[in-house]
Parts: C-alpha cells; sequence; structure tokens
C-alpha cells in the first residue's frame, strides 16, 4: 500500500485505535502492576499522583507486595500469578517492572488480555528478542509505552531541537557516561519474607532459591543484560535520538567486575560504538570515587552540549590554534537550562494516549533501537571480539 503526502499527514496523526471503551479526559483509568519492588513502587505513587487508580498488584514476594498495597486504596486487590491479575475486569493498563527476563513473556500475556502496557526498560534480553516483542505489540491495535523516561523530558527535548538547528554544527563524537558507587559484596542471608522462586524465575534456567540473584538480579545474565542494557538502553537512546544516527554498525566492549564477588556482569566497562557518521562512547563505572551522576557530551564543532541530572549546558569551543597547550582551559559556558520536569511526565504521557490511542511517547520501537548497541557491546565484552550490524540488521 502506498499512501500520497496527504494521506500519510493524516494517518501520522490520527489515531491507532479508538476502542469502544474508550475514556474521557475526566474519567479515571485503572491499572494492574506487576512487580511492586523499587521501580513498581515508585510507579505505583506515581501514577496515583497523577490520577490513575491502582486496582490490582502482583508480585512474587510478600514483603514488596504488601509495602505496594499500603501504598494504594482499599480494596485493591492482590496476586502471586500475574495470568489472575490479567484476568481481572476492569483494569484500562497494565504496568509491568518486573526483572527483564519477564518483560517479553508478560507482554505478551497482557497483548493477549487485549491490555495497553505500560512496559520498564530495558526491552529485552536479545536482539532476536527484540524483534518478537515488536512484531507481537504491532499485531495488536494496544498502546505500549517503554519505561524511558527521557523521552518525556523537556530540557531533553530542547537539546534535540538545538541540535537539529545547527546550534553545536556536526556532531563527530559522543561520550555517555554512568557514575555511582555500590556497596558489594550484597547479602546472601536470608529473605526476610515468602518468595515464590519458581514465579521468579519464569522461563530463566532451573536452580535452587539464592537470596543474592532475588535481591540483585541485574548481576546476572540469566535475567538481565547486566549494567550495559539497565542503563544503557536510556543512554544510548539519547545518543540516537539527537543525533538521528539509528542503531550503531559495529561495537567493541571492555569491561572488569572490581570488588564484587560472585556477580557476573562488568561493573565498571567501557564501550564504543561506530555509526555511519559518528562515534560513540559508553562508560560505567559503579565504584567510582567521583562524579556521582549520568551524563551525555555531544560534541559539535563549534560547540560542547552536555546533558545531565542538573539539566542541559553549551560551551562555545574558543577556536584553533597553533599551540593548543596555550589555550584556556576552560571554553565559554553559552547556555544552561536547569529546569526540571515532573518526574511523571513520562507516566502522564502513557494516560493522554491510553486516553487518545496516540503514539506515546516511547514507543517499542525505540526502545529495540536503544538496547541494540548495548546488547552488541553485551556479545563483544563476552566474546572478546568486534560485533559489527550489516545494512540487512544482521550482526556477526
Ligand atoms: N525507568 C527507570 O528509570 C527504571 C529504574 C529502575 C528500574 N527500572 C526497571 O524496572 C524493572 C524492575 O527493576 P527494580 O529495580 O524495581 O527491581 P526489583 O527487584 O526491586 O523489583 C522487581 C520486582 O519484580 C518482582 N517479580 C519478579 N518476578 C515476578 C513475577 N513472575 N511476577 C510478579 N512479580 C515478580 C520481584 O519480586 C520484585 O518485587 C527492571 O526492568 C528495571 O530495569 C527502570
Amino acid at each position: 500500500m502506498t499512501l500520497n503526502r496527504r494521506q500519510f499527514a493524516a494517518a501520522a496523526i490520527a489515531p491507532l485505535f479508538v476502542p469502544s471503551r474508550a475514556k474521557g479526559a475526566n474519567d479515571r483509568l485503572a491499572y494492574g502492576l506487576i512487580g511492586s519492588g523499587n521501580r513498581g513502587g515508585g510507579l505505583n505513587r506515581s501514577f496515583q499522583k497523577i490520577g490513575a487508580q491502582c486496582a490490582a498488584l502482583c508480585d512474587v514476594y510478600k514483603p514488596y507486595l504488601e509495602k505496594a498495597k499500603s501504598q494504594s486504596p482499599a480494596g485493591v486487590k492482590t496476586y502471586t500469578d500475574y495470568q489472575e491479575l490479567l484476568a481481572q475486569p476492569g483494569l484500562d493498563f497494565i504496568v509491568i517492572a518486573t526483572p527483564d527476563h519477564q518483560h517479553a513473556p508478560m507482554l505478551y500475556k497482557a497483548l493477549a488480555a487485549k491490555k495497553d502496557v505500560y512496559l520498564e526498560k530495558p526491552l529485552s534480553l536479545s536482539p532476536a528478542q527484540s524483534l518478537e516483542m515488536v512484531d507481537a505489540v504491532r499485531k495488536t491495535k494496544q498502546i505500549v509505552q517503554i519505561g524511558m523516561q527521557r523521552r518525556s523530558m523537556s530540557f531533553i527535548r530542547d537539546a534535540r531541537k538545538l541540535i537539529a538547528d545547527g546550534a553545536i554544527g556536526k556532531i563527530s563524537l559522543v561520550k555517555a557516561a554512568w557514575n555511582w558507587h555500590f556497596n558489594m559484596p550484597l547479602s546472601a542471608a536470608p529473605l526476610e519474607g515468602e518468595l515464590d522462586w519458581q514465579r521468579f524465575l519464569g522461563n530463566a534456567p532451573q536452580r535452587p532459591l539464592d537470596p543474592v540473584r532475588f535481591r540483585w538480579w541485574r548481576g546476572f545474565w540469566d535475567y538481565s543484560g547486566g549494567n550495559m542494557t539497565d542503563q544503557g538502553t536510556h543512554l544510548m537512546d539519547v545518543v540516537q535520538w539527537m543525533t538521528n544516527s539509528g542503531a550503531p554498525i559495529s561495537a567493541t566492549c571492555q569491561g572488569r567486575i572490581v570488588n564484587a564477588p560472585g556477580v557476573e556482569v562488568p561493573n565498571v566497562f567501557d564501550a564504543a560504538f561506530e555509526y555511519p557518521d559518528l562515534l560513540a562512547t559508553w562508560t560505567l563505572n559503579y565504584r567510582t570515587t567521583s562524579d556521582f551522576d549520568w551524563s551525555i557530551r555531544f560534541f559539535g564543532e563549534d560547540v560542547m552540549l552536555q546533558l545531565d541530572r542538573h539539566g542541559l549546558r553549551m560551551y562555545r569551543d574558543p577556536g584553533g590554534v597553533d599551540a593548543p597547550w596555550t589555550q584556556k582551559v576552560t571554553a565559554d559556558l553559552i547556555r544552561e537550562s536547569q529546569e526540571q520536569d515532573k518526574p511523571e511526565a513520562h507516566q502522564q504521557n502513557m494516560l493522554d494516549c491510553v486516553r487518545s490511542r496516540q503514539e506515546p511517547n516511547c514507543p517499542i520501537e525505540v526502545a529495540a533501537q536503544a538496547v541494540l548497541g548495548p546488547h552488541m557491546a553485551n556479545i563483544a565484552y563476552r566474546e572478546s571480539r568486534k560485533v559489527r550490524r550489516d545494512a540487512s540488521g544482521a550482526i556477526s
């Protein structure tokens, strides 16, 4: 099917699908939350703060379920089997905030139950799984928003406009970094409450209950892509969004496990990505001694633009000289914006889209593209080689 320009423009702004149950702006949307741990607990509070109603909660760990229940309206129903939650009538959308290995199976079941879904990042465990998930969503008319909240932050949207308008010139290099300090090793003490370990494992390989794996599933390949996809999906998405670069054409990665016995994934690493027109590095240090923050620095011809949790700053390059070592140490700060959004902006966008049936700010294709580079870098790290992606999308 081909569309002429006017049809194309009309299609681009038309709602995806208007169901008979479409709600008006004043109706309260009801949701069910699967996974009420750290992020799920926060999302539960955020969605309620912006007027949605928590009607169902599911978790396999009782203490987290009880805590979320105490932060939800009286009468909220609780489950340990998420398929029972999906069968509860009256839920307008489902929030999924479980470990990464549960994202695909839970998304498929939620779509089969005809639910809209707010699904946490990173999207998938592998490039192939990303493609299957995109296909599954596009076979339905459901709204699916992925929890990459930078897509709804106005200072990041401002940066995109500045870059598109040529404010920093052609970008040749981008440096993304995340520096935190985690205390390791993790506690192997028995869990404080009841856990349904079999449901936690889901499709992951069988093994006896391990409190460390439950507490820090991000440290193990069975349940996640480690710190690489966990934070990399956020930052590499911004890199690719700002530069319109698509996913990388190659990736390399060096990593170390520093003072974190028993954990499988690197907590200090440096990945390098090649794009057709630029290079990007992605460095994570969870043993840092300073800079406890994330940052992305876009090096244009004329100006460097930096994004971090303080907002946006732009520094003008003073210009080349014959003797660079005589140059001023700092470039001139020419623009600064410390404006911060309400943290609920991305969840508000979900509510708006459930009502309007428009595409949300972070559709599934964006999330698949964002996590592709980090998946390639994980393969590069685990197989000690450079990983390439050809024009057909094949990875070798
Ligand atoms: N967008 C963000 O900024 C952000 C921040 C933190 C975490 N996250 C994402 O949120 C997800 C959860 O991370 P977290 O830090 O909250 O981890 P967590 O371990 O604190 O919470 C995960 C919860 O899922 C529950 N769970 C596991 N298997 C389940 C099952 N089969 N059924 C029901 N519940 C199950 C666990 O018991 C736990 O309560 C991850 O995908 C993570 O990447 C996103």
